[in-house]
């Protein structure tokens, strides 16, 4: 196998992986970024509405109602000093962006434009506050083209369309990673004193999802395999307007803009659930009023979708009701400007003009808050008190800070990415000035070369693509928004039959190398399948709701019994794994301890866990 040496290999070229190597060579790093994508196709190019920062362009705003806003919205399984760090960076985050060159939307005076989004507030809750700052709805797109350019500039070396199969993992340490050239499909070592995961999450999953075709949750499944454990895997995110049937995002963005949740009596019935922040409460809650709604028979056309309405007659409507100032009214011409891939994607998908027409929408399974266990500084900890794996770091979606608790607030993915993708690229930098060089193995991607040409060879009767759309729809049905162990037990019991299909009767029929996108893509299915069984089981043993785990057999927050986080480890043989979780990981609650040393008395302690929306 062809071997590559740099001092720092990024796995992953979206918002995470590029702020990472931009700062790992600014450090002074020798950075290879592996990415299975071209850079600018990673999903990060997908986040629309927003990245939220304090910077009170337009209201009067503080990083710490950001950290309260964070600590809440993830219902009090965040940890608080990294809220704090997310919150207190993210203005220097956005301002750096600004200054590379991000063209962010204006203000009339020509600062950063900021909308409202779900659950971000102003003085601790007490009214919505406009805190993301926009590139109309493409500031995903925006971030990653800014991101890419200014590694290019860096003279970051990109190995685009190499997909990272494998950690070589010494005596604890990690010494690098396995790729397949999917051009060539020969294997490839990249040896490196620090390998970064920033891959992305796993939304493929489920069957309705507004993730991409390549959110296979590659990295996480491989560090599951080599000893690490996954962290508070129970909790993913539906996003509540998805395209109905087609999972792809709409915005919260346009909720931001004045658009409104209608069911089929033509009621706005977010006010029912969530009288002050309606449309705007945290996505968590707005995805189960969608699904209560639609089981009391008031979804559209009893199918489960509802509407999304920015039809400025209707924005405005509610704008007056609610006594707004004039100048906020909207027209079609503030939505064709502020809101143009959505129209797009509206009208090209489905026929529909939102300008003229409300947009069906249901949930989409959209973000997973749990992932690779990481501190703040991005290295990788493998059990409940923090130690961490030499030479190896994560940051994104794919790692758990945690930052998002049990439930993340819209914005603050590009927010954790460019912050901790920042603070993990300067910690690799001064790692790899250090670090000696860990000898690579005799056999070093031997057993992966091994489980791929067993996945080539595959002569059964089960396609991938039959076997993956099982896993989405028991996923969807089983281990969705609302959850019971009985719906529980069903996901885990056909799971295990879809793993054993796919470890013994795997039919695969392209038995060629080059481009050969059918082992690839069953090759993914296995980390698929990793994860959404340990995403089954943490959810099965997590016997409370919190966030985004809604159990209907256990419908209260439980801190007494269940304020930690979920560690999940595979133990067994590699090739018939078995799992083990532990629910030991102490949430930092150093914030609200703060408010205790101080004296504050209870009902002013901001901090303080309290009640569950339900
Ligand atoms: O609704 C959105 O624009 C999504 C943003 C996010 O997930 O943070």
């Amino acid at each position: 196998m062809q071997v590559h040496k740099h001092d720092a290999i990024i796995i992953g070229a979206g918002g995470a992986g590029l702020m990472a190597a931009l700062y790992a060579s600014k450090g002074g790093a020798d950075v290879a970024v592996v990415s299975k994508l071209y850079p600018t196709r990673s999903h990060t190019g997908a986040a629309q509405g927003g990245i939220g920062a304090a910077l009170g362009n337009l209201d009067e705003d503080r990083p710490i109602y950001h950290t309260y806003d964070t600590v809440k919205g993830g219902d009090y399984l965040t940890d608080q000093a990294a809220a704090k760090i997310l919150a207190e960076n993210a203005v220097d985050a956005v301002i750096e962006l600004e200054h590379m060159g991000l063209p962010f939307d204006r203000t009339s005076e020509k600062r950063i434009s900021q909308r409202r989004f779900g659950g971000h507030t102003r003085n601790f809750g007490e009214e919505l506050v406009r805190r993301a700052c926009h590139a109309a709805d493409r500031t995903g797109h925006m971030i990653l083209q800014t991101l890419y350019q200014q590694c290019i500039k860096n003279e970051v070396k990109f190995f685009d369309e190499f997909q990272v199969v494998d950690m070589i993992v010494v005596g604890g340490t990690v010494a690098g990673v396995v790729a397949i050239e999917l051009g060539t499909g020969e294997f490839h070592i990249f040896h490196g004193k620090a390998s970064f995961f920033a891959s992305g999450g796993w939304g493929r999953c489920w069957s309705v999802t507004s993730n991409a075709h390549s959110l296979t949750g590659d990295g996480a499944a491989i560090a599951l395999r080599r000893g690490v454990p996954l962290q508070d895997m129970e909790f993913f995110q539906f996003h509540p307007t998805g395209i109905y049937r087609m999972g792809i995002l709409i915005t919260e963005g346009v909720r931001g803009e004045g658009g409104v949740l209608i069911n089929s009596q033509g009621e706005r019935f977010m006010e029912r659930y969530a009288p002050s922040a309606k449309d705007l409460a945290s996505r968590d809650v707005v995805s189960r009023a969608i699904y209560l709604e639609t089981r009391a028979g008031r979804s559209i056309k009893n199918r489960g979708y509802v509407h999304l309405d920015v039809r400025p007659q209707t924005v405005n409507r509610y704008f007056a009701e609610e006594g707004r100032d004039r100048k906020d009214f909207i027209d079609e011409g503030t939505v064709e400007r502020k809101l143009p891939d959505i129209l797009d994607f509206c009208r090209t998908y489905l026929g529909v003009d939102p300008v003229k027409e409300p947009m069906p929408v249901q949930p989409t399974a959209h973000y997973a808050m749990g992932g690779i266990p990481t501190n703040v500084d991005a290295e990788v900890v493998i059990d409940a008190d923090g130690a961490v794996m030499p030479g190896a770091y994560a940051a994104g979606e794919t790692a758990c800070v945690s930052v998002h608790g049990a439930n993340r607030l819209g914005t603050n993915s590009l927010v954790d990415l460019v912050v901790f993708g920042r603070r993990g690229g300067m910690k690799v930098a001064e790692y790899v000035k250090g670090a000696d060089w860990t000898p690579l193995p005799a056999d070093a991607g031997g057993e992966i070369e091994a489980e791929y040409e067993r996945i080539r060879g595959g002569s059964g009767k089960s396609r991938p693509g039959e076997l993956r759309a099982l896993m989405q729809q028991t996923m969807m049905d089983n281990v969705g928004v609302f959850r019971t162990e009985e719906t529980l037990q069903k996901g885990i019991d056909d799971l295990a039959e879809l793993r054993e299909r796919f470890r013994t009767d795997l039919q695969i029929d392209d038995k060629s190398r080059v481009f050969n996108t059918d082992v690839m893509e069953a090759w993914e299915l296995g980390c698929l399948l990793d994860l959404a069984d340990v995403t089954a089981r943490t959810a099965y043993e997590r016997k409370e709701s919190r966030g985004a785990h809604s159990r209907e057999d256990f419908k209260k927050r439980d801190d007494e019994n269940w304020m930690a986080h979920s560690l999940i480890y595979q133990t067994g043989e590699m090739s018939d794994p078995s799992y083990e979780a532990h629910f030991d990981k102490k949430v930092d609650l150093s914030l609200w301890e703060e408010e205790i040393e101080q004296g504050i008395p209870e009902d002013q302690q901001k901090f303080r866990p309290i009640e569950r929306v339900y």
